[in-house]
């Protein structure tokens, strides 16, 4: 999917604490990760990890294409539905070295989609205080679809891949999670509570990745 080489540099777009940039480390010169949100970049820096923070969106990857030379790779975890998907693609496509990739990471659906007991409790809690909670996060298949067609019409050679996975989950991951993917609101001090009795008794996540990737063949 990723075909790095050691003198590559690696952008993680919006990359959170790191999710996608920290296992990357290891194949390549350099990993940037990048991200709007200055409390993700110190939870980042706080892992202690030699990816580079800077604090930024998007429209930075040209002056960081610039900057960094051989990019081998730009990938992008559960963060393009944040981001005008057309032109964040296009940069990020755009500061590829040749045989360079791109590769969208999407977890879902969202767990307030799941239909676990605990995963219904929690988005009634969440709904009360937020309203509906319909999002799918992009996670769903005609956006995944879009996001295919335009690193086609980018020029990429474009695969998809997925895989289903089960893990254990606690009141602190749901609420960190919650937090991460609703843009940094955490949940009110009622819905944590109600989130505590949700999962007191075992939770488990059965959670879906997929991976929409695309090749610069030229
Ligand atoms: C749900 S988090 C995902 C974090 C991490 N990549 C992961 O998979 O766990 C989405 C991230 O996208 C970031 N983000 C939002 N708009 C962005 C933009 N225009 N450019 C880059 N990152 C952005 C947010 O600040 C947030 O940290």
């Amino acid at each position: 999917m990723l075909e790095l080489r050691p003198s590559d540099a690696v952008i993680d777009l919006g990359c959170g604490t790191g999710q996608l940039g920290v296992p990357l480390l290891r194949f390549a010169r350099v990993v940037v990760g990048v991200d709007p949100e200055p409390d993700m970049l110190v939870a980042l820096g706080a892992r202690g990890t030699s990816v580079v923070p800077v604090l930024g969106g998007d429209a930075l990857l040209p002056l960081l294409g610039a900057a960094l030379g051989d990019v081998g790779a730009v990938v992008i975890g559960n963060a393009l539905h944040w981001m005008d998907e057309p032109a964040a693609l296009a940069r990020a496509v755009g500061v590829l070295r040749p045989g360079g990739a791109v590769a969208i990471v999407t977890q879902g659906p969202p767990l307030w989609l799941g239909s676990s007991r605990w995963q219904v409790a929690v988005k009634r809690a969440m709904e009360v205080e937020r309203g509906p909670l319909t999002a799918t996060c992009g996670t769903d298949d005609a956006t995944l679809a879009g996001r295919a067609h335009i690193l086609t019409g980018l020029g990429l050679v474009v695969a998809q891949r997925r895989w289903v996975a089960e893990h254990s989950v606690d009141a602190e991951w749901v609420v960190g999670h919650l937090r991460s993917a609703t843009g940094g609101r955490a949940p009110s001090g009622a819905t944590v509570a109600a989130i505590d009795d949700a999962v007191r008794s075992g939770a488990v996540e059965r959670v879906t990745t997929t991976v929409v990737s695309g090749i610069l063949i030229n």
